[in-house]
């Protein structure tokens, strides 16, 4: 029988179909992502959707980026150095991802980083700059929001480092204030069915090294 437990079925999804996504839709998708909680309901989050001809100049400039090896930054720093929880995370992370798809597999993975996965929209979230740790838990709240509506309504998506390491080529496209931080950028569309880049689940950590319970 199909998952439907959203929550058990979603996962990120690097490989996309050309079909365009319908404005409308995406309009619905952020709006049922807006019922994310936030601290006093202060809603910090912005976002701004490239899709048309827009995502295709974005996507042009980004590849040369990439291909001329273009340093890049983050608005939104993040870890330099891992504390050694996450770090083995990140570590079974690369050695799972290589034994699920292999090195070929991964090859394609960065390549298709490369273009922007080729999604047919990408969401870029903002919050106000130099904002507290509350404000990035909302946001990421929002931007969970976004990736479950997403799943609900037949769609695929991965929110990537990827698509904001070149703040520039986002902020040429929009009018984004200087008091807004870019923090993540989502890339959604139709999943191309069968390929390791939209069948790749990852494991998650055991719950024994997750969570305490105290009766
Ligand atoms: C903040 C953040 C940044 C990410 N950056 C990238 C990225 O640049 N490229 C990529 O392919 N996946 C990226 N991902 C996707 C993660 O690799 C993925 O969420 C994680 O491995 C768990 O897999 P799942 O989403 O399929 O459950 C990112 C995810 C998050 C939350």
């Amino acid at each position: 029988m199909e998952n439907t437990n959203l929550l058990l079925q979603r996962h990120s999804i690097r490989d996309f179909t050309d079909k365009e996504i319908d404005i409308e839709l995406l309009k619905q998708i952020i709006a049922e992502a807006q019922r994310a909680p936030s601290y006093e309901n202060s809603q910090p989050w912005k976002a701004y959707i490239a899709t048309g001809e827009t995502l295709k100049n974005i996507r042009k400039v980004h590849a040369e980026k990439v291909a001329a090896r273009q340093r890049s930054y983050t608005e939104v720093v993040p870890p330099r150095e891992w504390k050694e929880y996450p770090k083995n995370n990140v570590a079974n992370y690369m050695k799972e991802t290589e034994e699920l798809i292999g090195a070929d597999g991964i090859q394609d993975l960065l390549a298709q980083n490369a273009v922007l996965f080729n999604a047919p929209a990408i969401v870029y979230l903002t919050l106000p700059k130099d904002s507290s740790l509350y404000s990035a838990y909302d946001v990421g709240a929002f931007g969970y929001g976004i990736l479950l509506s997403a799943c609900h309504h037949g769609l695929g998506a991965v929110p990537a480092y990827e698509l904001i390491r070149y703040p520039d080529e986002i902020r040429e496209n929009f009018d984004i204030s200087e008091e807004e931080s870019i923090l993540m950028g989502i890339a959604i569309g139709y999943p191309t069915p069968d390929k390791p880049l939209s069948t790749l689940v990852m494991s998650r950590n055991s719950l024994d090294n997750v969570l305490q319970i105290n009766k």
